[in-house]
């Protein structure tokens, strides 16, 4: 049986509804790797994008909860800064090619000039096949030398929230 994107958001939307994402985290890891392994899934939601399209596309919004799902596709190097998700946590699925991912770790709380100073806590590689989650307030950084295909999941749409200001320390 193929795993579908509304297979995906009615697995997610449950476990949110029951455990909320501090228990359930794992529960949607578990499910967008599933996903990611179904090459049907990845073909009809991650295609290569024409001329002009945004890497980025919404494939799901939850209206009841807020949650995101999203596709990524970078047909070139895609170089990402220390950064955070606001108010949001975020679940990362690699579906092809690699990112070297690196963690941050915060070294003072947010200053009165509102800026959290970050140093290099680890780094590691994401392969195809593997999930990620980054609660709220979780500083990483993504580097893409060759082009990618991803699968998010996100507490809110990251394209309406305030991130904060970070800077290395
Ligand atoms: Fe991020």
């Amino acid at each position: 049986m193929p795993y579908t994107l509304n297979d995906l958001v009615v697995d997610i939307k449950e476990i949110l509804v029951n455990d909320q994402i501090q228990n359930g985290s794992d529960k949607i890891c578990y499910f967008v790797s599933k996903a990611l392994m179904d090459q049907n899934f990845i073909a009809e939601n991650l295609p290569d994008r024409l001329n002009g399209e945004l890497p980025r596309q919404i494939l799901y919004e939850d209206n009841d909860t807020g949650f995101c799902v999203c596709g990524h596709v970078y047909d070139t190097e895609a170089i990402g800064t220390p950064h955070d998700h606001g108010p949001s946590w975020a679940i990362y699925g690699q579906a092809s090619g690699e990112t070297e991912m690196t963690d941050w770790e915060i070294t003072n709380d947010i200053s009165s000039d509102d800026i959290i100073y970050v140093k290099p806590k680890k780094t590691y590689t994401m392969k195809a096949g593997d999930v990620h989650f980054y609660d709220i307030g979780h500083v990483h950084s993504p580097v893409r030398k060759d082009p990618v295909r991803l699968l998010r999941v996100e507490g809110e749409n990251l394209d309406n929230i305030k991130r904060s200001n970070i800077k290395v320390s």
